[in-house]
């Protein structure tokens, strides 16, 4: 079977910043930001975004294109069935973000239509507090996930390409106008304050629960750890640097959910709700309090919502179709029965998420956290321990002057000390879900001790170099 690749040359970027641009900018980044003291989460975000989320980026990429698979396939075809579970992983992921993610999908389509009337300009919060969960949720869900699955089973290419060439520079000039109409609202300081000026006595405080959330909001915001990106790779015939591809994404991106907050904060400091409180229905809550204000308000939030819908459809369909691609690929299930299948999956689970609060939240923070860590850590000792010498080769490939000088770093970095450091945040993690109270010693201890034992195991079942060769 020929398999397709990406038409244009540009068409890989756009579909990788489609997926990585979405909610978790817009909306998931400025929530976690409020709810682990501000400035503090953004400065770890924004070093785990360089440090850790740009080299496991190009450690999915690695992978995808040199296997040419699906995640699950792809460990298959380059080392063997034995390392099949490590893309699991992923399809786990993939299962535990879309059923939170088409929950809030649906929320955005909700204020698009509740634009057109205004409904909730005169009483913000109690307008999102009365739609958030429950029947009328459920219902946007399924609109949303029905617009997705559309997408998916019509083949994905061209509504890709559309939505993201819309999308970004849409995003950006209204999040642009908007964060300079803010900055002139009375109150708007204390927003950059509690946004942009860093207490470290606070972060030193809380460091084990913000590191965990930001490293995890690093790896969602890219969408890294779920085999998005490594099936999106998958279909790169050419060499092209991936390494250079990886940066351009992840500064787009970043701008992105970075500009976000710069509209957001100030936003609910002018309207007094403190950050806290805003718990995941800050963005609605601050936005349809400003749009009020604008002229032409309907107008303006038809608009807004329009284009985070476009946004939110874009990483959606990313997700969905890293389940259907393993579907068809590894089972012989047709498209349209793969895609119809994982959309009633996604019905029941979103449906749950749409009714329960904390299985919402549960879903939406913690454990998409813990997914994606745990997928990452997966794919970079594949990296490292197994592909090795192949994947710096991979990483080579089409690699530039500049991008040549961090092969070895990169390698290093991927291979010894990411793994270490994604354990420890998913030790302190999981153990702050079970409610142990984990010392930096103890947890270090027990990231080092998985991380050597999974290597070892690695290394036992190591591959023949020349199959993949
Ligand atoms: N990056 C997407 C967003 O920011 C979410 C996503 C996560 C998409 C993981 C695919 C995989 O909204």
């Amino acid at each position: 079977m020929t398999r397709s690749t990406w038409r244009t040359r540009i068409g890989f970027i756009l579909a990788a910043v489609g997926s990585a641009v979405g909610i978790g900018n817009i909306w998931r980044f400025p929530w976690l930001t409020a709810e682990n003291g501000g400035a503090a989460f953004l400065t770890l975000y924004l070093v785990l975004v360089v440090g850790v989320g740009v080299p496991g980026l190009i450690g999915e990429f690695v992978i995808g294109r040199r296997s040419n698979r699906n995640p699950v396939g792809a460990f298959d075809e380059l080392a063997g069935r034995w390392y099949r579970p490590l893309g699991a992983i992923a399809l786990i992921a993939c299962l535990v973000i879309l059923s939170f993610y088409s929950v809030v999908g649906g929320w955005i389509l909700r204020y698009t239509f509740a634009s057109t009337t205004g409904a909730y300009f005169a009483a913000p919060q109690q307008y999102f507090a009365a739609i958030d969960y429950g029947l009328g949720a459920v219902g946007f869900h399924v609109l949303f996930l029905a617009a997705t699955v559309a997408i998916v089973y019509l083949g994905v290419e061209r509504g890709i390409e559309l939505s993201t060439t819309v999308m970004v520079p849409g995003i950006v000039v209204l999040f642009g106008g908007l964060a300079v109409w803010v900055s002139t609202l009375p109150g708007a300081g204390g927003g950059y304050d509690f946004y942009l000026s860093l207490d470290v006595s606070y972060l030193r405080e809380n460091f084990f629960s913000v590191l965990p959330a930001a490293a995890g909001q690093a790896l969602f915001t890219l969408s890294v750890g779920a085999g998005t990106m490594l099936t999106y790779s998958s279909y790169l015939g050419e060499d092209r640097s991936l390494a250079a591809d990886g940066t351009l994404i992840a500064v787009l991106n970043t701008a992105i959910g970075v500009l976000a907050g710069l509209v957001i904060f100030p936003l609910l400091f002018s309207l007094g709700v403190s950050p806290g409180q805003g718990g995941p229905g800050a963005l609605f809550v601050s936005l349809a309090g400003a749009f009020a204000e604008l002229p032409y308000s309907r107008l303006v939030g038809v608009v807004f919502f329009g284009v985070v819908l476009l946004a939110a459809l874009s990483s959606a369909i990313s997700i969905l179709e890293v389940l259907v691609a393993y579907l068809v690929d590894e089972h012989d299930l047709s498209r349209g029965w793969a895609t119809l299948g994982t959309g009633g999956i996604f019905l029941v689970t979103g449906t749950i998420a749409a009714l329960s609060p904390s299985a919402f939240g549960l879903l939406a923070d913690t454990l998409s956290n813990v997914v994606l860590t745990a997928g990452l850590i997966g794919f970079l000792l594949f990296d490292g321990w197994v592909l090795g010498r192949l994947a710096r080769e991979e990483f080579g490939r089409g690699a530039g002057p500049i991008a040549q000088i961090f092969e070895a770093p990169w390698y290093y970095a991927i291979a010894v000390v990411l793994p270490v450091f994604l354990a420890f945040t998913l030790v302190t993690s999981v153990a702050g879900i079970v409610g142990i109270d984990t010392s930096t010693g103890s947890a270090m201890a027990l990231a080092l001790i998985g991380i050597t034992a999974v290597v070892l195991t690695f290394r036992r079942h190591g591959i023949p170099v020349e199959r993949s060769a």
